[in-house]
């Protein structure tokens, strides 16, 4: 695969998503579409991609943050024109094959690439077209065989009735002999029933300078699945959903009833994990073995290690150690590691902080931009006070010390190894190692004060 190269087409608007973001950003299971084709691509073991952008451009270049080339088609006028403006890349690939993905295809996989290519180097082919039988091909291009042997692709809009008529269609994705395709790439004319330059033309072209064409047939046809519109996007939502559930299940993952439940694409879960109703799993996140997730929690981009409970909670971008309980009603902001055996119980935030292994932070606290050592104790209702209105400090909390409840905690601070704050302190100097950090006023008593008010009270009533 070294020197093979992919090119995917990621250029058109999608005006029938009727969305502010180009179509190839649309989402399945909360992963841009766009975003599928590169991990197939990645799985292919393809070294080079060149993503063709037009419409929505900086919104897609942002995406893609620099990872891979890019070629610019100002104009859309057409799938072949598309290919052609990513020329530049093209000859600096030209010893290898190359493979035309549409970025509105999710659900092309690897594997397919990959067997489709093994083909297209068995049958010596200019061109491997990849195609699938559907039983309602309409608005697919036809693969157009003669005696077996493919001639031509002809779109939906130039399709004659009796053309219509078959169910083999193209998937949009075809490998080439680079050099081939790019010299049949600027004989494409868009003398058709949308005069638009069609890559499909291609094939034509090809067969008729004496080279080899053939279609490769998906085992699966749903790989060729594309969307156009919010209705088929649904649609690929609930297909993918379904498969990547069953995934699971057959990983050895648990689900009571899956209502409510999405798992993005790139998440791995242990074996013997529970998750219930109300989760959605997104991103890069990783799941260990017998964790209860849910109900209704969220995480995104995160790890999580085995035998942890995360119940009504949402995480983002962070790191769970093992055996560690969250929830319910938790947030973990970005940047926090959390050691095992660490308890986060109700109402609780925790942002940009380390909590150490066996520390509970049992109710309704705030832990922001904080380094919280081993076995740590926080009362109900502390605070760490980490923004001054202009900078954002950090609180040091050293290990076994016990926070008291209703503690505010003025960083940059730090409170000792073993050191307590008394309850209701609001604390501004540091705590040394052992000691008590007490910040409030002595109590005073008066003596039959309340006795008296009552009588008052008693009077008027
Ligand atoms: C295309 C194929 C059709 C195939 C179908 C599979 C052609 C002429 N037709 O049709 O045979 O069955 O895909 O889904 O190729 N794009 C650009 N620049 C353009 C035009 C399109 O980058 O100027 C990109 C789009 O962003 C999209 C992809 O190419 O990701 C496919 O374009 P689209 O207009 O959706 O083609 P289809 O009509 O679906
Ligand atoms: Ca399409």
């Amino acid at each position: 695969m070294e020197q093979n190269s992919a090119i995917i087409l990621a250029a058109g608007a999608g005006k029938r998503m009727k969305s502010s973001k180009p179509k190839v950003l649309c989402e399945v299971l909360l992963k841009p579409m766009l975003g599928w084709v590169l991990t197939s691509c990645e799985q292919a073991g393809i070294p080079h991609v060149c993503v063709v952008t037009g419409h929505g451009r900086e919104q897609v270049e942002a995406y893609l943050d620099g990872k891979y080339e890019t070629a610019v088609q100002q104009e859309q006028k057409g799938t072949g024109h598309a290919v052609l403006c990513a020329e530049t890349f093209l000859k600096q690939h030209l010893d290898g094959d190359v493979v035309v993905l549409c970025g509105d295809a999710p659900f092309m996989d690897g594997q397919t690439i990959q067997r489709a290519h093994e083909y297209h180097q068995q049958q010596g082919n200019a061109v491997t077209v990849i195609s699938a039988n559907l039983e309602q091909p309409f608005g697919y291009g036809r693969i157009i065989r003669d005696n077996g042997q493919v001639t031509g692709i002809v779109e939906q809009k130039d399709a004659t009735e009796e053309q219509k008529q078959i169910t083999e269609v193209n998937s949009g994705t075809y490998w080439f002999k680079a050099a081939d395709l790019l010299q049949v790439l600027t004989e494409i004319k868009p003398n058709n029933a949308q005069g638009e330059y069609y890559l499909t033309d291609a094939v034509e072209l090809l067969l008729q300078q004496g080279k080899k064409a053939g279609a490769y047939q998906a085992e699966d046809a749903n790989v060729i699945l594309g969307a156009n519109d919010r209705k088929t996007l649904y649609r690929l939502n609930t297909i993918a959903r379904e498969k990547i559930l069953e995934q699971h299940m057959e990983n050895g993952v648990e689900f009571v009833c899956t209502d409510g439940v999405v798992i993005g694409p790139d998440v791995v879960i242990g074996m013997e994990t529970q998750i219930l109703p109300g989760t959605i799993l997104k991103g890069k996140t990783t799941i260990g073995t017998q964790c209860v997730i849910g109900p209704n929690s969220l995480v995104k981009d995160t790890t999580v290690g085995d035998r942890c409970v995360l119940n009504a909670t949402q995480a983002y971008d962070s790191i769970i150690h093992e055996d560690v309980t969250i929830g319910p009603f938790v947030q973990i902001r970005p940047n926090c590691e959390i050691h095992h055996k660490a308890h986060i119980g109700d109402f609780v935030e925790v942002k940009n902080s380390t909590i150490g292994a066996g520390t509970a932070v049992a109710h309704l606290t705030y832990v922001g931009d904080s380094d919280v050592g081993s076995n740590v104790n926080f009362g109900c209702g502390v605070v760490t006070v980490n923004y001054d209105g202009v900078n954002k400090h950090r609180t040091t909390i050293e290990d076994d010390a016990f926070i008291g409840c209703n503690t505010n905690l003025v960083a940059p601070v730090r409170v000792g190894k073993g050191a307590y704050t008394a309850a209701g302190s609001t604390i501004t100097k540091d705590v040394p190692d052992g000691a008590l950090g007490i910040e409030r006023a002595q109590q005073t008593i008066k003596e039959g004060f309340a006795t008296r008010k009552l009588k008052g009270r008693k009077k008027k009533a």
